[in-house]
């Protein structure tokens, strides 16, 4: 689909493996079947299988269990409740609010009220559907601006204001209100939850999990079975897929393992199935909006009001952060002066929501983009330009004298300064969005659109160009820290344990490019150990999109920490200075000799030298203050812009995407290899937020869509056949490892190009019939087929 991948220097050069784009790690494990999930590996004799038993209700009173047909089903072992909790019967989570199996309320269908456990997980699914509950029906909220109008929130609302919002709306020449919906997201991550929980002497425990975040499995394990944490060692060698699906959501299924491992005395598995995994664990957040946008006759910007309604579902779960960093890309790249943030977090009786791919981030950029193109259609501009001239820049900010409401932060000195008082910096879209323009060929191929919606009665087409600046870094600082470790064994191979995990986004190949180019050995020489919480403590999430940020700077310091000790040690030998060793292509070299790395390495280890070392990184620059909202949050932007081109069927409402050119900052790419393949997915998985991926749930509560033959997330046939990446040249302007920039989520919000121009498709379908359209359009994300047919026709 893109350059092909023979153009890109595939094998590491002599000097370097960073900036070459090796294989994945396990890409011929993966392909060949090799490559083992936790569900494949061999698990020890005797090991028991559980199953969920779910709330079919949204909201009720738990009376009772009955579990006598369950318990004589042959080969059934026992029904797990939460009276089996030997520790708190509330999951460690931020909140502290969601308990770990339903005690006397449930509070939503697909709440896991107990567990059976059975010799095999047949047995055990089928005894699990034998479980009857006593409910006792409570009133539900199901939907977030009923829970806004009760007041039901999981955690108090959050406003950030600069200027004065209300004053600038009332002044401005142009002013546009609107509201709009954005569904949730399933992950559909090919590997469902799975977790293996093995008891062992002196209640020691073993979990193999699929998680992002080993050490919180192991925190949340030792915390439900009162256990302290060094008693419970949690790993992963490879997810098959997390998307920010397996950040907490994994912690529910390991820590559901663990209780029944531990009633029944011998090791379980617990693997949920599509649909139970769909009716249980967490998505993306949907989001309300409501805005009143003031603006000047060039479009220009000059104040928002903007309240986003954000459902969270049952518990808090990340919902706090993830509503965060919404507000923190509600500005996307733009300057808005006045504004005025409002952010609920809204309780309703369905899955709690949790991260996923860009962590409130698409949800924030959702808004911003879908009034700039409202400014763009009412005052009848090109729709680019709109954008162009309300990028951060470093003009000065008009001035605004009148007294500010309290609370609300002044108004910045220039236009390069964002509604949380950080400085952009290293703004590249004003360069980079004309340079995308130039390659899509953006002039003309608006007016051939124009051209064809003219001459079409049937089929509209519409084009869209949309940028991304997407924050890297944790927002809570304390996350941005990683340690690992580099062991040098006596035949010269090189083993690195990290604190992250592995996905599939290639963190792994990553880490190893890094090590191998410190240690100049080739990269053959170097692998990596799965995650684990004996090896990396405390480790955070991989999340963020920070996975090769901070593990790849801890690995690179515990590899030149080696590397030093054996320049040090053949400086002694040949009486040069540690300086003047180099290490390169598996060679060791002196002013007064060269030897193999191998061969020192033998040497050190007869002279008792360490051959090995730890690494530890902490993200610099960074602080930030909850209580106002301000500060610098992000190390750094990654930026990218993508142009799309659509067609859209009137009469059927369908949906096709044309083309798709692409220019993203990925710094200076690790390895473009991966770092195209990971913008070609996150556009991909955009495209399926925005247009197909609907979830829909009953009047009662109850999650319908719950497998691929309901749920449409994007296939192979869905891409257009121009499909074209390119990455930005540029270095990352911040000191970050090889000068790269993280790229795991920025490029989902690539995808917001194709919501603009199926918008611009049905705004030309309505003018055609008749119907207004300059200015807000009656349409909600996802744009299914028959939302774009409604939005066509609606008056
Ligand atoms: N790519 C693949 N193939 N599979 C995944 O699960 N998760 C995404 C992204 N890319 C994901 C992926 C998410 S949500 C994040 S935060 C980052 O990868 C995490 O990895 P990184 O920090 O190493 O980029
Ligand atoms: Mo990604 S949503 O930060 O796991």
């Amino acid at each position: 689909m893109n350059a092909p991948l023979a153009a890109l220097p595939r094998k590491a050069l002599a000097e370097s493996a960073c900036g070459a784009s090796p294989v994945h790690e396990s890409a011929v494990a993966h392909v060949t079947g090799q490559a083992r999930y936790v569900d494949d590996i061999p698990a020890p004799a005797g090991t028991l299988h559980a199953a969920p038993v779910l709330s079919p209700l949204a909201h009720g009173r738990l009376l009772g269990l009955d579990a006598s047909e369950a318990l004589v089903l042959p080969g059934v072992r026992a029904v797990v409740t939460a009276a089996d909790i030997p520790g708190d019967r509330w999951l460690a989570s931020f909140a502290h609010d969601e308990p770990i199996l339903a005690l006397d309320e449930v509070f939503y269908a697909g709440q896991v009220v107990a567990l059976v456990v059975a010799e095999d997980e047949r047995t055990a699914r089928a005894a699990a559907a034998c479980v009857r509950l006593a409910l006792e029906p409570l009133p539900a909220v199901l939907d977030v601006e009923q829970a806004h109008a009760q007041g039901h929130y999981v955690l108090p609302p959050v406003h950030l204001c600069r200027g004065d919002a209300a004053a600038a709306l009332a002044q401005a020449p142009h002013r546009l209100r609107g509201r709009f919906r954005a569904g949730g997201q399933e992950h559909y991550y090919l590997e469902t939850q799975v977790a293996l929980a093995i008891p062992h002497e002196q209640d020691e425990w073993t979990i193999l999990s699929s998680t992002q975040h080993p050490g919180e499995v192991q925190h949340w394990v030792a915390h439900a079975l009162a256990l302290a944490s060094h008693r419970v060692r949690v790993q992963c060698r490879r997810m098959g897929g997390g998307f920010g699906g397996k950040e907490t959501q994994a912690g529910h299924v390991a820590v559901w393992a663990a209780l029944a491992a531990r009633r029944v005395g011998a090791p379980v598995k617990l693997r949920l199935g599509r649909d139970d995994d769909m009716r249980i664990t967490g998505k993306r957040h949907p989001f309300s909006y409501s805005y009143d946008v003031g603006f000047d006759a060039e479009g220009r910007l000059l104040a928002l009001d903007l309240t986003m309604l954000v459902d969270c579902g049952f518990s808090a779960d990340l919902s706090g952060p993830v509503a965060d960093r919404a507000i923190f890309h509600a500005d996307n790249a733009y300057f808005i002066p006045h504004v005025a943030l409002h952010s609920y977090r809204c309780r309703t009786h369905r899955q709690s929501f949790t991260a996923f791919r860009g962590f409130g981030g698409p949800q924030g950029m959702l808004a911003i983009e879908t009034i700039l193109g409202d400014v763009a259609r009412h005052l009848g501009l090109d729709p680019l330009e709109v954008r162009r001239r309300n990028l951060y820049d470093e003009r000065p900010c008009p001035a605004w004298t009148a007294p500010l409401p309290p609370g609300a932060h002044p108004l910045p000195a220039r236009r390069d300064t964002t509604p949380y008082q950080m400085r952009v910096e290293d703004n590249v879209l004003p360069a980079l969005l004309p340079a995308l323009a130039q390659r899509c060929r953006w002039h003309e191929r608006r007016a051939a659109v124009a051209a064809f919606n003219a001459a079409s009665p049937v089929i509209q087409r519409g084009l869209a160009i949309t940028p991304v600046k997407f924050g890297i870094s944790f927002t809570a600082t304390q996350f941005n820290q990683a340690g690992a470790l580099v062991h040098i064994y006596t035949d010269g191979s090189v083993l690195v344990h990290h604190g992250g995990t592995e996905m599939g986004q290639g963190l792994h190949t990553k880490v190893l490019q890094i090590v191998a180019d410190e240690l100049g050995v080739p990269l053959e020489r170097v692998r990596i150990a799965a995650s684990d919480t004996a090896a990396i403590p405390n480790a955070s999430a991989t999340a963020a999109s920070s996975g090769t940020d901070l593990n790849g700077r801890a690995a690179q310091r515990a590899a030149a920490k080696v590397r030093e000790q054996l320049a040090a040690f053949v400086a002694g030998l040949d009486g040069c200075g540690a300086g003047e060793v180099r290490f390169a292509g598996g060679w060791v070299s002196s002013p007064a000799r060269r030897r193999a790395f191998d061969e020192v390495v033998r040497e050190a280890y007869a002279h008792r030298i360490p051959l090995w070392a730890e690494g530890f990184y902490r993200t610099p620059k960074i602080h930030y203050d909850k209580a106002t909202l301000t500060g610098r949050p992000f190390y750094y932007f990654a930026y990218g812009a993508a142009c799309t081109e659509v067609a859209i069927d009137t009469l059927t409402g369908e949906l096709r995407v044309l083309a798709m050119d692409i220019l993203h900052d990925v710094g200076r790419s690790l390895n473009p290899a991966l770092d195209i393949g990971q913008i070609e997915g996150g556009f991909v998985q955009g495209m399926g937020w925005l247009t197909t991926e609907e979830l829909v749930w009953d009047e009662q509560g109850r999650l319908w869509t719950t497998g691929a033959s309901t749920y449409k997330i994007p296939t192979a046939g869905d891409l257009p056949l121009r499909f074209r990446v390119e990455l930005w040249p540029q270095p990352n302007r911040e000191d970050n490892v090889f000068g790269s920039k993280a790229v795991g989520e920025p490029p989902f919000m690539l995808a917001l190009s194709v919501w603009e121009a199926v918008r611009d498709a049905v705004a030309s379908a309505r003018r055609r019939a008749g119907l207004p359209a300059d200015g807000p359009l009656p349409l909600d994300a996802p744009a299914t087929p028959e939302r774009i047919w409604r939005a066509c026709h609606a008056a």
